[in-house]
């Protein structure tokens, strides 16, 4: 082959991999043809799924062509260069009808008196394409080598390959796109609102309003049950980032032995079964938030890593020596003190204060008893809406009783001791719930501390004793024994419960 021919094709071999979009890819291989091949018109055409040949490039010929789709059977010549993987050339004299005729930019002078040639282009075996050259001039391409013109097919069929496989690829990431943005969507309008009217829930929601549009790490405290996924939602939801998934880690059910790989992600063979590459979730959080929900059970050593992640802004995945850039906000939950976790040991010191940054407390129900009545109408009108029911309602009397409670399990018991009621009450086709339908008592827990009310005189000292000596045991008994559950129950220091509890006699 001669060298201007070589230097046109590496030209397209090179520009096969620029960052070049479709079309002008399409047209950088056109453009080269004229310099090797003596041609006054080219076409390049994609073979589409539904057999049309649609024109992506031409050159010499009127644009209108590109607006143009050829079926191969209108068009005997296009059906013939189709029909056979060999080059095929068409005197001035064949009496098949030229695609072109009327289109070659300066035909003035040769009305439709041309040669022409035409190569399918296949990859791998597929047809993918067709290329068309024409000439004014009788015999142009008598003398042309068929190795030039196939190894110039050959470039062109990779390129609409790649062009086709790129396309497909982006079409790919625009459907997944989407199918992220309505999960995300779908997932934000499931999330149930906040609902309160204490003062405690409206100090909470400034609070979060606050620290929302910063980037700072946020540590939402409180009990189980009061609402701390919530706050992470809402939190979230008024950031910045809220157009990115918030990236949820249930840090208690990491699977053991993959909870890093979960966490920091993968390379292939990086242990046994990683038989491909995989983003943990901080890379899936990457320009979003990340929600590690209770931070308190991750393991020590993930602590150290996850804290090294948090200071450097940068991960490795398991088995890669690579360094990853990431942006992620974190948002860390828990329902133990960290603090005392901190003290017995069981927390880092220096992640509980990378995280501790913004510190949000999330208050127990007995703390805000105003937004009971408030709650229970919006848990009714969940269940009412879900069995579409034109109404359903609770008792005055009952309310009361129920705002009297404690609720140690805060809003999601007082939810699922509503819902027995209303279910209860649905099925009886009652409308109102009545406390007949409860199944825990309805007593006002508080009154009943009454039980340590002395008949006869004692000292306060040993009755307060004997009442924190049976509190202690109580929450013992409900915690299997678990002196740091308990010590959380009663939102104390586990070394100080524990010293009580011994003083006192507790085994
Ligand atoms: N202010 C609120 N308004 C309405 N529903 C709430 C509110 N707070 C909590 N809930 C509901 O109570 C249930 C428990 O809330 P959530 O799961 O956020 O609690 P949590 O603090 O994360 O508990 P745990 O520590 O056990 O994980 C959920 O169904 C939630 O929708
Ligand atoms: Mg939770």
């Amino acid at each position: 082959m001669n060298s201007k021919l070589n230097n046109v094709l590496l030209n397209i071999a090179l520009n096969l991999s620029a960052n070049l979009a479709s079309d002008q890819h399409y047209q950088h291989l056109i453009d080269g043809i004229d310099q090797v091949f003596p041609c006054d018109a080219s076409a390049l055409f994609v073979l589409d799924k539904q057999g049309l040949l649609i024109p992506v490039a031409v050159k010499g010929l009127s644009t209108a062509v590109l607006g143009r789709r050829f079926f191969p059977q209108a068009h005997p010549r296009l059906e013939a260069v189709m029909a056979t993987k060999e080059p095929l050339r068409f005197d001035a004299d064949c009496p098949l009808p030229d695609p072109f005729d009327g289109m070659l930019l300066n035909e003035a002078q040769a009305i439709d008196i041309h040669d022409c040639l035409g190569c399918s282009l296949y990859v791998e075996g597929q047809l993918v394409g067709v290329l068309t050259l024409d000439s004014l001039t009788v015999g142009a391409f008598d003398n042309i080598e068929t190795v030039a013109i196939e190894t110039f097919a050959a470039l062109a069929a990779a390129t609409l390959r790649n062009i086709a496989q790129f396309n497909a690829l982006k079409d790919q990431h625009k459907k997944q796109k989407s199918l992220t943005d309505t999960l995300i969507q779908q997932a934000r309008s499931q999330q149930g609102e906040m609902i309160g009217i204490s003062q405690a829930m409206q100090r909470l929601r400034t609070n979060i309003a606050t620290v929302a549009t910063s980037d700072y790490a946020v540590l939402i405290s409180g009990e189980t049950g009061t609402g701390k996924e919530l706050v992470a939602h809402a939190l979230h939801a008024q950031s910045s980032r809220a157009d990115t998934p918030m990236i949820y880690v249930n840090c208690a059910a990491l699977p053991e032995g993959l909870a890093e790989s979960e966490l920091f992600g993968h390379v292939k063979g990086a242990f046994t079964g990683a038989n491909n590459h995989r983003a943990g979730k901080f890379e899936l959080a990457d320009g979003g938030t990340l929600f590690l929900d209770e931070i308190g059970e991750l393991p020590l050593l993930l602590q150290a890593k996850l804290l090294r992640v948090l200071q450097q802004g940068e991960l490795q995945r398991v088995g890669s020596d690579q360094h990853l850039h990431v942006n992620v906000r974190i948002i860390a939950a828990t329902n133990r003190q960290l603090d005392t976790e901190v003290e017995l040991g069981h927390f880092r010191a220096d992640l509980y204060h990378r995280l501790n940054v913004f510190p949000i407390f999330v208050p127990s129900l007995r703390d805000r008893h105003d937004d009971i009545p408030v709650l229970a109408g919006y848990l009714l009108e969940k269940v009412r809406h879900q069995f579409k029911l034109p109404n359903l309602h609770i008792q005055p009397n009952v309310l009361q009783m129920l705002a009297s409670k404690l609720w140690p399990g805060n809003i999601r018991e007082l939810e699922h001791t509503l819902t027995r009621a209303a279910l209860r009450a649905i099925q009886d086709n009652q409308h109102t719930i009545t406390s007949h339908y409860f199944d825990i008592p309805l007593t006002n827990d508080v009154k009943n501390t009454s039980l340590f009310f002395p008949t006869s005189p004692q000292p306060m000292r040993q009755l307060v004793e004997q009442y924190q000596k049976q509190l202690i045991e109580h929450t013992l008994e409900k915690t299997n024994t678990n002196w740091s559950k308990a010590a959380t129950f009663l939102q104390m220091d586990r070394g100080n419960l524990y010293r009580m509890g011994k003083k006192l006699g507790i085994k």
